[in-house]
Formats: C-alpha cells, sequence, structure tokens
C-alpha cells in the first residue's frame, strides 16, 4: 500500500509522515531529502543549477540512500555513499533546492528511484506530486497544508531543534512564501492536491489529530472501506 502525503513546505509533513509509517508498520520515503541531496551534489561540484542537462546526469549517475538514523535520530540520507543527512538542511539548500526540482530531467530520474523504492513494500511517501505524479494510483492521497505563518513558526522550531538552517521567523517566512510560489508554477509536476486527495488543513489541529485522521484513512481503505 501507499499512503502518498503531499503539500507545501512546513505543513508537517515530515513528521507526520514517520508517526503514520510507525503507526501502521509501514517504511517512510522522504522524496524531499532526494531532491535537497541533487542540490547539494550539484553544489559541491560546481554544476550551475540553470543547467537541467547536467543535473539530470546528476541525478542518474548518483546514487541516493537512505540508512537507519543513530540512536533515535533521523533516517541518515546518503549520495554517492557520502552522509548529507545534515549538509541537506541548510539555508544555501533551501534556496537551491526549488531551481534543481524543476528540471524534468532530475524529476525523471528521481520519480524512478522512487517508484521503485515505494513498490518494494508498503509505504509512506512525502513530497510534493506523489499523489499527482509519482504514485496516480496510491491507495491513500492525502495533501496537508497550513497556514503560511503556522508552517514559519514550526520550521523555526524544527531549525532550532536540529540546530541547522535560519531561526529568523521573517527570513523563513519570505523562504516559504518564495518556494511555495516556484513549487506550485514549475511546469514539471507542480506542487498541486490530487483530484482525490483529502486535504487536511493542520493550521487548528494537534499533531496526534493529524496522524489519527491519515492513520484512519489508510485503515479504512484496508478494511475496503
Ligand atoms: O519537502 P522538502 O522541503 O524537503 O522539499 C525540498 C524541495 O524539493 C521543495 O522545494 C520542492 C522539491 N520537491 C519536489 O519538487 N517534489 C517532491 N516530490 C519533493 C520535494
Amino acid at each position: 500500500m501507499i499512503v502518498a502525503i503531499d503539500g507545501p513546505s512546513g505543513a508537517g509533513k515530515s513528521s507526520a509522515s514517520k508517526a503514520v509509517a510507525a503507526k501502521l508498520g509501514f517504511a517512510c520515503l522522504d522524496t524531499g531529502a532526494m531532491y535537497r541531496s541533487i542540490a547539494w551534489q550539484a553544489l559541491h561540484d560546481g554544476v550551475a543549477l540553470d543547467d537541467g542537462e547536467a543535473l539530470g546526469a546528476l541525478a542518474r549517475s548518483k546514487p541516493i540512500d537512505f540508512a537507519p538514523g543513530e540512536a533515535g535520530g533521523p533516517q541518515r540520507v546518503l549520495i554517492g555513499g557520502i552522509d548529507v543527512t545534515r549538509d541537506i538542511r541548510t539555508a544555501e539548500i533551501d534556496r537551491s533546492v526549488s531551481a534543481v526540482s524543476a528540471h524534468p530531467q532530475v524529476r525523471a530520474a528521481l520519480v524512478d528511484q522512487q517508484r521503485r523504492i515505494g513498490r518494494a513494500g508498503d509505504y509512506v511517501v512525502e513530497g510534493r506530486d506523489i499523489g499527482t505524479a509519482v504514485f496516480p494510483d496510491a491507495e491513500v492521497k492525502v495533501f496537508l497544508t497550513a497556514s503560511n505563518e503556522e508552517r514559519a513558526r514550526r520550521r523555526v522550531a524544527q531549525n532550532e531543534a536540529r540546530g541547522v538552517g535560519s531561526t529568523d521567523f521573517a527570513s523563513v517566512l519570505a523562504d516559504i512564501e518564495l518556494r511555495d510560489a516556484l513549487d506550485s508554477s514549475r511546469a514539471a509536476s507542480p506542487l498541486k492536491a490530487a483530484s482525490d486527495a483529502v486535504v487536511i488543513d493542520s493550521s487548528a489541529l494537534s499533531f496526534d489529530e493529524v496522524v489519527s485522521a491519515i492513520c484512519d484513512l489508510a485503515r479504512n481503505r484496508k478494511a475496503g472501506c
């Protein structure tokens, strides 16, 4: 079974996806981490962010792997064998990743990998285009959103907890609004809710309420409701 969780940055997709996966006994795939890894590799190698062909070649040649985190820490992300778990969460990557993810060549390479990984078992897959493009036949589709201010507040708290990324509310809010605009307006698989997705606005919901709502959708679907 695939539970697709799409939505804008800071809506709580990552933490909700992990909690839902743990409750259902599913694995979890963070597709944003894959686009971030390609952005990191491009900056590392000096590949121009507007060179779709070169970025596509990078995405096809550099394997991205996920490994269990240490002592309850976040799942580790590796590209070409290098651990980039922390390095892909910096403000520099936040600013570069939308340009990288807009290239169809990059998306084609990563979507291939995402389908291969997701079809190997029961997965909660989070991203922007999971219900619309990667797994259009996903059994459960959720579009998780929240107000801009609430998303910025959460992202600041997350950055503080991780000790990486900006903790200035105004600049985080501006970044979120810019990234939303870029992700929603790009030609290739823009951020949007699938027509058959259940839209959950988490602004006024507790974390547990969001997780329960998604788990209920998955359990009902499994039970054939
Ligand atoms: O979820 P995130 O903030 O880590 O995602 C980073 C960027 O990657 C985001 O700006 C949009 C892009 N992305 C995408 O285009 N498609 C996905 N399935 C996941 C992320």
